[in-house]
């Protein structure tokens, strides 16, 4: 542990000079006056003073350093049959136009735009558009329904809403503008302007008055400079899912945005400027924000943006292909991706049609790396397969095998040490810390390094609420696992009531909200129950009002229907039992923890708390016939 011990000690010990000195490889507009203002503490605030554009780090600076004819974007669509790039002078040329139209719709500095997009690369353009400008943007994922859309668009007010006419989904098209238009129905914030984008592959009925199309508004539109704002303005919002029907609006800054994920692109990833990167994810969540936009055009890399899925894209060869094909040095996604790889795969033959010398590394994230998917994945690559965890809030890996510092021996089921900036801490309930293999909750000492969430978008309180007062002086990760003897870390899960369905992070509440609203159901509870493909899947319980009887799987059909609607087909919720009752402690809580261990099989005690134990078989029985619990076989 020399290089890394060495490295790591420094940024706990001199958190100033450490990210002082990353800092100098970001051009600023002005140099900040303290590298980490803690003032006003708990509020942490990274390069206080600092002016920059995230931007003119993102592509300007490289186009005006040598690098206009790199390529900086690679679309490549299976789904449309299509592979485009573009140079840094090409994104920097179509940005700087975007912007000029988003100026020309009343955008500046401090307002909000909401995108709402599929995978194609006017998405990137749009939040590298709005960075130009200084303008704050929230990317929505294009499998939220309007209902979901909605309540971010009446948190963020945008000034205006950027979307397109539809995603591809394999085979499938989606038309994203009704449900636009419905959103914005039911929102209570009307933005003033939307601009949308054409695809041909299905067009979109345009709203005059309110509506533009995003080719004509480009082409009267003038390329604009970027707009210098302070590292501690926000560059972005990205809302995710908390334990309440309300999502949490995450805030990214600008300086320590940029510093941390410069940093991390040649620590973590040991990328340099010009290798090829590839985040096989959306840009709709966190890990599409920082590694295919921000991460590697900051580090001057070619970014990859996929429109397809590991698999039906059309074969399970898809991945091996563009590897291949663009001559990729990194590839990160979700260790569901590759379980659905192995599944209709599993010898990886098709790996064998494709030529991977430039391949070096893969990183998953976005659930923890279990033992089986590791060693599947390291003995057909032969490669490191590197497990390292990460949130939303943190915008960046908090625990890594970090390949530009030093490479750990894999520890299967381990993502590893503490990545430099954050001391990881196990905590008791008490907040105590615990020793070695000892489990426990996960937390973070103040301050959290750059980069990582200052606030929550216009709600200090509920930030301070939610991942501070838990436990002062520490981040509240909401996350359980241990530290071994090694100095590893091991990851568990959540110790809340978010679930991840296929690497994406829901709420069951958002769930519970919509099937309580069915005129038949008394009381419900959504939880999250282990699937061997998609890690976990939502089961839903409901009990029936009385009279409420006859037409179960009509009621339970409709409840499916509801949470697709509106919640969203990205929660795959798909499986619900009608029970009598809900287990209960005496003081009314429902048991979820119990009902968890019950469908994943696993072995439970029966609370003391609870008001009637005899409700525990029903439940088993309910679960049984979802096909969880412990008779089942493992679902596939
Ligand atoms: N717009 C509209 N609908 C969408 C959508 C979008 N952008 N994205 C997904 N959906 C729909 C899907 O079509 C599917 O609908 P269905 O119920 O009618 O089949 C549903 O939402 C669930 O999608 P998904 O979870 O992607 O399931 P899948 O079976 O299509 O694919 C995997 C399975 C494992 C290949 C896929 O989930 C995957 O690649 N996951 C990795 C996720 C990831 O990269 N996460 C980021 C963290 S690194
Ligand atoms: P998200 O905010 O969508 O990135 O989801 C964050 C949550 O995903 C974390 O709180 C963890 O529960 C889970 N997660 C992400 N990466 C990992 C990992 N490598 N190991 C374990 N859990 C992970």
């Amino acid at each position: 542990m020399g290089r890394y011990n060495d490295i790591f000690q420094k940024s706990i010990s001199d958190p100033q000079g450490f990210w002082g000195k990353a800092a100098e490889a970001i051009s600023w507009h002005k140099k900040w006056d303290k590298v980490l203002d803690d003032s006003n503490q708990p509020f942490y605030r990274w390069f206080a003073g600092g002016e920059l554009n995230t931007c003119y780090n993102a592509l300007d600076r490289h186009v005006e350093s040598g690098r206009a004819d790199q390529i900086a974007l690679i679309y490549d669509s299976p789904v449309t049959k299509q592979v485009q790039k573009f140079t840094y002078r090409e994104l920097r040329d179509a940005t700087a136009r975007f912007a000029g139209a988003l100026r020309g719709l009343g955008v500046s500095k401090g307002d909000t735009v909401v995108i709402y997009m599929p995978m194609i690369p006017e998405a990137v353009t749009a939040m590298l558009a709005c960075a130009r400008l200084g303008a704050v943007h929230s990317v929505v994922f294009g499998g939220f329904a309007p209902n979901e859309l909605a309540v971010r668009i009446d948190d963020a007010k945008p000034k205006v809403i950027v979307s397109a006419s539809g995603a591809i989904e394999v085979s499938r098209l989606i038309e994203y503008k009704p449900m636009l238009d419905k959103a914005i129905e039911l929102a209570s914030h009307k933005p003033e302007n939307c601009i949308v984008f054409q695809r041909p592959q299905v067009l979109a009925q345009l709203i005059a008055g309110r509506d533009h199309d995003w080719a004509e508004l480009v082409a009267k539109s003038e390329p604009v400079d970027c707009v210098p704002v302070k590292a501690t303005d926000p560059l972005y919002i990205l809302y995710t899912s908390g334990t309440t029907g309300l999502p949490k609006g995450v805030v990214r800054d600008n300086g320590g945005h940029a510093v941390a994920l410069q940093w991390s692109m040649e620590h973590i990833y040991n990328v340099r400027p010009g290798d090829v990167f590839w985040s096989a994810s959306d840009v709709g969540w966190v890990v599409g924000h920082s590694y295919i936009v921000y991460g590697p055009l900051l580090a001057g890399c070619t970014t990859v943006l996929y429109e397809g899925k590991s698999v039906g894209t059309p074969d399970p060869g898809a991945f091996w292909r563009v590897i291949s094909q663009h001559g990729v040095k990194v590839l990160f996604t979700a260790p569901t991706a590759f379980r659905a790889i192995k599944k209709e795969d599993p010898k990886g033959e098709y790996l064998k049609k494709y030529d991977l010398a430039g391949f070096k590394y893969l990183f998953l994230a976005g659930e923890r790396l279990d033992p089986d998917t590791y060693h599947w994945a390291s003995d057909l690559l032969k490669r490191p397969v590197i497990d390292h965890w990460w949130q939303t809030e943190t915008g960046w890996p908090i625990t890594a095998n970090p390949m530009g510092i030093e490479e750990f021996p894999v520890k299967p089921g381990s993502s590893t040490m503490p990545v430099p900036g954050f001391d990881v801490r196990i905590l008791d309930s008490n907040g105590k810390e615990l020793g070695p293999d000892q489990e426990g909750i996960v937390a973070v000492k103040l301050p959290f390094p750059p980069g990582t969430l200052p606030t929550l978008w216009k709600n200090d309180d509920w930030f301070v609420k939610s991942y501070l007062a838990p436990f002062p002086g520490y981040y509240y990760t909401s996350d359980g696992g241990h530290k071994d003897r090694d100095g590893y870390f091991f990851i568990m899960g959540r110790i809340d009531d978010v679930i991840n369905v296929a690497g994406h992070r829901l709420s069951t509440g958002s769930m519970e909200e919509v099937v309580s609203k069915h005129t038949a159901v008394a009381e419900c509870a959504v939880i999250g129950a282990r699937d061997a493909l998609k890690g976990q899947l939502p089961v839903g319980l409901v009990v029936l009002k009385a009279g409420a009887n006859g037409n179960q799987e009509e009621i339970r059909k409709e409840l499916v229907k509801m949470v697709r609607e509106q919640v969203g087909p990205i929660a795959c919720f798909k499986q619900v039992a009608v029970v009598n009752r809900l287990p209960k402690t005496r003081s009314g809580k429902i048991l979820r923890g119990t009902m968890r261990k019950i469908a994943d099989g696993e072995t439970y005690t029966v609370p003391a708390t609870i008001d009637d134990p005899a409700i525990l078989g029903e439940i088993e029985t309910a679960m049984k016939g979802m096909g969880y619990g412990k008779d089942s076989s493992s679902r596939s």
